[in-house]
């Protein structure tokens, strides 16, 4: 599977998001995160259909909406008019999640389901055939720049086996804290959608940050660090 970075807008220039999503599209990501967050799911509040429909007009990059908000259903036609191509709902926010995760689909939008770090991935078992990803979170939500946490590392290798073993094509996203040095391992582990804020738009170049957020997972990939399973082995073929 394509290795995708998906650049999360949360630590960006807010004053010149427009300008920092053509920056990110030139600079080759294949993704726009947008941590959408309510205030109350998570202790922090960000954008809202509004102003992703304003950048919407921005870049031609897939927007991978990721709803960390209570009562989910109650937003999730306004983004995808709004533009969200790819829609992620927490399972901690959904009592009728299998329902939510139809209604996203019938709207459009490829569904995925989030996890906190604390919850079990058995949370999607009887809904994983419906899911086009899973979005296995690597810190507590809410803020961009936390530490990534290395105890979600088998929960990833779990969800690629629990993937595999269904015979399914279900994409793992991950997302926090990620960086140069843990994303060789976080794409061993299984993941293809790698979510970065702080080392993309924290410090530096936009294009150099993504640059080196490939090099890193192809350096890696390439590496006998990694072992030569033969899991990697096809890793290889397809980053070639
Ligand atoms: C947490 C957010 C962040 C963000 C990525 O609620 O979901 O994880 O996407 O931010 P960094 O890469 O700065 O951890
Ligand atoms: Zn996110």
């Amino acid at each position: 599977m394509k290795i995708k970075i998906a650049p999360s807008l949360l630590s960006a220039d807010f004053s010149q998001l427009g300008s920092e999503i053509k920056k990110t599209e030139k600079a080759g990501a294949d993704l726009i995160h947008w941590d959408i967050m309510d205030g109350h799911f998570v202790p922090n509040i960000t954008f809202g259909p509004p102003v992703v429909k304003k950048l919407r007009e921005m870049t031609k990059l897939p927007f991978d909406v990721h709803l960390m908000i209570e009562k989910p259903d109650n937003f999730l036609e306004a983004f995808v008019e709004a533009g969200a191509n790819m829609l992620s709902v927490h399972a901690e926010t959904c009592v009728h999640l299998q329902r939510t995760i139809h209604h996203v689909k019938d709207l459009g939008a490829k569904a995925g389901v989030a996890l906190n770090p604390a919850t079990p991935l058995n949370m999607v078992e009887f809904v994983l055939d419906e899911l086009d990803f899973i979005l296995i979170m690597s810190v507590n939500p809410g803020f961009g720049g936390q530490r990534f946490l290395p105890s979600i590392l088998p929960k990833i290798r779990k969800a690629k086996e629990m993937v595999e073993s269904h015979g399914l094509g279900t994409e793992i996203e991950v997302d926090g804290g990620l960086n140069e040095e843990n994303v060789p391992l976080v794409v061993e582990a299984g993941a293809n959608i790698l979510v970065a804020g702080y080392s993309v738009y924290g410090k530096g170049e936009i294009a150099r940050n993504i640059r080196l957020l490939r090099r890193s997972v192809k350096k890696a990939v390439g590496s006998e660090r990694l072992g030569s399973e033969p899991r990697l082995e096809n890793l290889k073929k397809e980053m070639r």
